[in-house]
């Protein structure tokens, strides 16, 4: 079922320290909007931490556990590697997949992401799984066709049942920590673009049913006029993240 939503992904940033102090401080600002308000709220802090995060969201309400990867296999020789089995066992709800720094600096492909999707359907997690253009698809006009070509090669190979547990974060490259976020109209339509193509792949029930979340220099000063979108459904957000106040904002903008 479509709800609104706001995922921090930091990235490779904090030390455990100052992790635990950031979700402390979260937790604590927004124990009681979050219980009421129908936001759900996920944090996504690197692998070592997740456990120890795990818990003190738990502790502290309605907030659930992201990670921001996974390894397509279920487990085996695979040195350095962490599986969705993994990640389930230690508390982890959702897996961000086919962000663009996976795709430009670890070579993603569609193909590659498409395993990854099944390994962590397979483990009963929600993947969060991003799409979104460069400046140069932008400038040339093929923003449509090159997002039409992500959903349906990393995505509508999967059955209705899978599709459902999915949510889209549209992120155009050029708005990732740029500081140059893209209007709301901008993001409107790709919103609504990306929802016609579900609709097309799967059926009107599905796309009115799949959360699509906005990423890219989104922040406590432009969510509310994004999230006012009727096609956007709430953020998947970066560098604003990092700060309990900044992100506190975010999720009350709705
Ligand atoms: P920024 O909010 O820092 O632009 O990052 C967005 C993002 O990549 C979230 O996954």
């Amino acid at each position: 079922m479509r709800k609104n939503l706001v995922a921090g992904n930091w990235k490779m940033n904090m030390t455990y320290q100052d992790g635990l102090a950031l979700v402390s401080e979260i937790t604590n600002m927004v124990a009681d909007e979050v219980g009421g308000s129908g936001v759900e709220v996920v944090i996504c802090p690197p692998f070592p931490f997740l456990h120890s995060i795990g818990k003190l969201l738990t502790a502290g309400g309605n907030i659930h556990l992201g990670a921001q990867n996974c390894h397509q296999k279920e487990s085996g020789a695979f040195t350095g590697e962490v599986s969705a089995k993994m990640l389930q066992s230690v508390g982890v709800e959702y897996v961000i997949l086919g962000h663009s720094e996976r795709r430009q600096y670890f070579h993603e492909d569609n193909e590659l992401l498409s395993q990854k999707l099944k390994a962590v359907l397979a483990a009963g997690l929600k993947p969060i799984f991003c799409v979104g253009e460069s400046l140069e698809t932008r400038e040339a006009d093929e923003t449509f066709a090159y997002l039409e070509k992500q959903l349906k090669e990393g995505l509508f190979h999967l059955s209705n049942e899978e599709f459902d547990q999915v949510t889209i974060a549209y992120e155009p490259i050029w708005a990732i920590g740029t500081g140059k976020t893209a209007t709301s109209q901008q993001a409107q339509e790709v919103h609504a673009f990306i929802r016609e193509q579900i609709a097309r792949a799967y059926d009107a029930e599905a796309a009115l049913n799949t959360t699509i979340l906005y990423g890219g220099s989104a922040n406590a000063q432009n969510a509310r006029e994004l999230f006012s979108q009727p096609d956007v459904d709430g953020g998947l957000i970066g560098g604003a993240a990092l700060k309990s106040r900044d992100f506190t904002e975010i999720i009350k903008s709705f």
